[in-house]
Parts: structure tokens; sequence; C-alpha cells
């Protein structure tokens, strides 16, 4: 691992501790399968691979019986599993925050990714790493909305065009100094927070937003995961075509 006396260092911090109801499957959608591998894998394979990424912490449920039924051993000393996920998603990183302390200065910073999100690209972290610099802001990879935005005011009736101008969705990585993120989720009520930058709103911050990709979906429905699996077989044939 870089020195800590040198500049604060990146690391990678995965809550995959969900259990994904919404797919309609009998696995947490973390580990349905994609491209012969589980969810999970091609998504901490896209962090393992941007070099500047010091390590990688997973975060799973304390009874997650899947992790263990994987092959994981590409990644090496690069990856850490923590059996410390909470009951919600802000909780489940709240716990990796707190176990990976002893591992990390407060300065460096923290890529919370979604174990969801199997088709970010290096690209992208290069993009947001290059983007946030040293801003102790931080920041989030996010998209400005194309579509119309209509509020349902119940019964399936539109009540409100709401204007769009200055609209984005939020992904992931969302990237923060530890012990910034970890005090702003010390402080938050966990249960209503569904990312890390609104934590970090909440004390008054204003991260960066920085143009992520249509790409870096992240798996909800079933037809996702079909969309998934295209986007990662289309990228694969194009490597191959370049190698000859
Ligand atoms: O369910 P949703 O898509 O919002 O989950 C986003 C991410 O948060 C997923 O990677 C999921 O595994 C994780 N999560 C978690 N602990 C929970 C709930 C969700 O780590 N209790």
């Amino acid at each position: 691992m870089t020195s800590r006396l040198l500049m604060p260092r990146h690391v990678a911090l995965v809550p995959a501790a969900g259990t994904g109801s919404r797919m309609d499957a009998q696995l947490p959608k973390q580990y349905l399968p994609l491209a012969g591998r589980p969810v999970l894998w091609h998504t901490l394979r896209a962090l393992a691979s941007v070099a500047r990424i010091d390590h990688v912490w997973v975060v799973l449920s304390a009874g997650d019986q899947w992790f263990d039924r994987h092959d994981w051993s590409v990644f090496g000393a690069r990856l850490t599993a923590l059996r410390c996920g909470g009951p919600s998603r802000a909780a489940s990183v709240l716990a990796g925050l707190r176990a990976m302390q002893p591992h990390v200065a407060g300065s460096d910073w923290v890529l919370v990714h979604d174990a969801a999100r199997p088709c970010l690209t290096a690209d992208l972290v290069e993009r947001l790493i290059d983007t946030v610099g040293e801003d102790d802001a931080g920041g989030i990879l996010a998209l400005p909305i194309a579509d119309t935005v209509k509020r349902e005011g119940g019964g399936g009736r539109i009540v409100e065009t709401v204007p769009r101008a200055g609209l984005w969705a939020a992904q992931t990585p969302q990237m923060f100094r530890h012990a910034m993120l970890l005090e702003a989720l010390s402080n938050a009520a966990l249960d209503q927070v569904t990312d890390e930058a609104s934590a970090m709103e909440a004390t008054g911050v204003q991260p960066r937003l920085v143009m992520g990709d249509v790409c870096n979906m992240k798996i909800t429905l079933p037809a996702d995961l079909v969309l998934a699996e295209t986007l990662l077989a289309g990228r694969q044939s194009r490597t191959e075509r370049q190698n000859g």
C-alpha cells in the first residue's frame, strides 16, 4: 500500500448486503448470474481494474450464504469482505466505514459504489477521481435528466410536471473523504438516506456533479440484467476485435 505520508489514497467500498426484493428472484441481485459470473464479480472487477484504487472493501450481510460459494481469487489481497451489513444501504455503508477505519486515514478518499452497478468502467472511475481532485466537498457520478418528469398524486394520475432544469439522476461511485463521510452518516437518519451525497449535503457541503454514463445503470428489475449482459458482451467483443 502507498505511504500515508504522501497523497491521500483512494479506496472503494461496495455495499452488497441488500436482498434485491424487486428482482423477484431466489438470490440477492448481486449474486444473480451475469455473463457467467455473479453480478458482484463484475462490479468488483471494474473497481479493482483501476490502478489508483488501492483496496476494495465489500460489505455483506452477517447471514450471507452466497459469497463463499464463488471464486474471488482473481482479486487477491486487493479485496476484503466485511460481514457487517445493516438494515439499510446507508447503515451498511456506515458499518463498512467503521470497519475499515483502522486501515485508512481520515483524509483518504472512499469511493462508495453499488454492488448492483456491474457495468461501471475504469474510465468513469478515473473521470470522477480526476474531477474531484482534492476538493473536500467530494463528488458523485450523475446524469442530467433527459425525460420530462411527472409527479403522481395517487391513483396513477399526474398532479405536476416537475421542471427538469438543473435536475440530475445520481449514480455511483460517490467519492468522499473517509472522516467526513463517517461523520455525516453517523449524524444522519439512516433510513432516509438513499445515497452518500445526501448525507454530506445535510452537513452543508456541496458535492461536485461529474458526468456519468447511461451504461452505468443499476440492476433493479429482471430486464436490467438482460441489458447489462448485452452491454458486457458488446465490450468483450470490441476488446477481442482490438486484440486481433
Ligand atoms: O436496493 P438498492 O438497489 O437501493 O441497493 C443499492 C445497494 O445497496 C446494493 O448494492 C445493495 O446490495 C446495497 N444494500 C446494502 N444493505 C442494505 C440494502 C442495500 O448493502 N441493507
